[in-house]
């Protein structure tokens, strides 16, 4: 199961304390635990010996013990049995994972796989929030969601672009055999005339929304920003976030969004301390906003085939076949039936 050679964040930090966690990552069930010294560990949550799960003991010391026989495990792999002193038993390699704590999560790989850690932090941002939330579909169509542009009229009040200005929204796409880079731009949405007083921000600014999908895991950098459309350069609320997918079970993700504000002085007022609480109390609202939409979809394969695909669709396409290729390590054989298979329709991506 490649999935679980990447990083995946799968707990908050907060949600870990003395009790082991169980929690699921590709349809596999993992315990996580902290020592009492403060380390972690993970494992499959099934213990070696007759397969109780692991999540229903407790630690002591360093040790997780079975609640069945009290088997002792160290987060290396090494086990002691209390009522066999002398044995040593030992945790199978492929049940055993790594786990870190970074940005205010709990991370997992499968022991011994090279994936390098994800980079989530730009130059000029400082960590400043974790939003997690939950959908009833696989993955791959969350993914879909939120390299999307077009459902944003509809769905968000804060994020996207106007609907009347939908046309002039220009969309470029950079791809790499590792990315997908795209780049929108058009007219902001309106916002309270005495925001935009604050804030000074300029009646023709446009929205900018530059972000880049990657597949090991997967997930997804926005970098947004209003901007100066004489000068180019921001005026006001740069906001970086990174969003991971984690495939749960065949119709369940749950996505892990990690907010980053900048340090430069993105209000001329200083307001920023009063309007970054606000501003992410607005992006759950929006994220809650798209995971209501993804529950109610009707076909939840998770596929495109059938689909009647748009200007702004050509990145899930591209999706796939990234997803098939480096997160799930498959080779695409012509004429297997699989998505990533059949070469992409060609589909204009800028506004003629
Ligand atoms: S099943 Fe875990 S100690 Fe026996
Ligand atoms: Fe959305």
């Amino acid at each position: 199961m490649a999935e679980l050679d990447h990083w995946h964040p799968v707990l908050l930090s907060h949600e870990l304390r003395r009790k082991p966690r169980n929690v699921r990552l590709a349809g596999h069930e993992i315990v996580v635990f902290r020592t009492s010294s403060g380390g972690l560990g993970a494992f499959t949550d099934r213990c070696p010996h007759r397969s109780m799960r692991l999540s229903e003991g407790w630690v002591e010391g360093d040790r997780l013990v079975c609640a069945y026989h009290g088997w002792r495990w160290a987060v290396d792999g090494r086990g002691e049995i209390p009522a066999t002193p002398a044995a040593r038993p030992c945790a199978r390699r492929e049940d055993m994972f790594e786990a870190v704590e970074r940005y205010g999560a709990i991370w997992v790989k499968r022991a011994g796989s090279q994936a390098a850690f994800p980079r989530l932090e730009g130059e000029g941002y400082v960590p400043r929030g974790l939003l997690r939330h939950r959908a009833t579909v696989p993955f791959e169509l969350a993914l879909d969601n939120f390299i999307e542009i077009e459902h944003t009229p509809f769905v968000h009040f804060m994020l996207g672009y106007p609907l009347e200005r939908m046309p002039e929204v220009e969309a470029r796409v950079t791809l790499t055999d590792e990315t997908i880079r795209v780049v929108h731009s058009g007219p902001r949405r309106p916002m309270p005339r005495a925001m935009e007083k604050l804030l000074g921000i300029p009646e023709d600014a446009i929205f900018v929304v530059d972000w880049t999908s990657y597949f090991s895991p997967v997930y997804t950098i926005y970098n947004h920003s209003l901007r100066d459309p004489k000068t180019n350069q921001p005026v006001t609320f740069p906001l970086r976030s990174a969003v991971f997918f984690n495939p749960v079970g065949p119709e369940s993700s749950e996505m892990y969004t990690f907010l980053f504000a900048s340090l430069a002085p993105w209000s001329k007022f200083g307001a920023g301390a009063v309007l970054w609480p606000a501003m992410q109390v607005a992006m759950n609202i929006e994220l809650r906003l798209d995971m209501r939409l993804l529950d109610r979809l009707t076909d939840k394969r998770g596929i495109l085939k059938g689909n009647v695909l748009g200007r702004f669709d050509k990145p899930l396409v591209i999706a796939r076949d990234r997803i098939d290729r480096i997160y799930r390590g498959r080779v695409a054989e012509a004429g297997d039936g699989h998505e990533a298979a059949r070469p992409a329709r060609r589909l204009p991506l800028a506004a003629p």
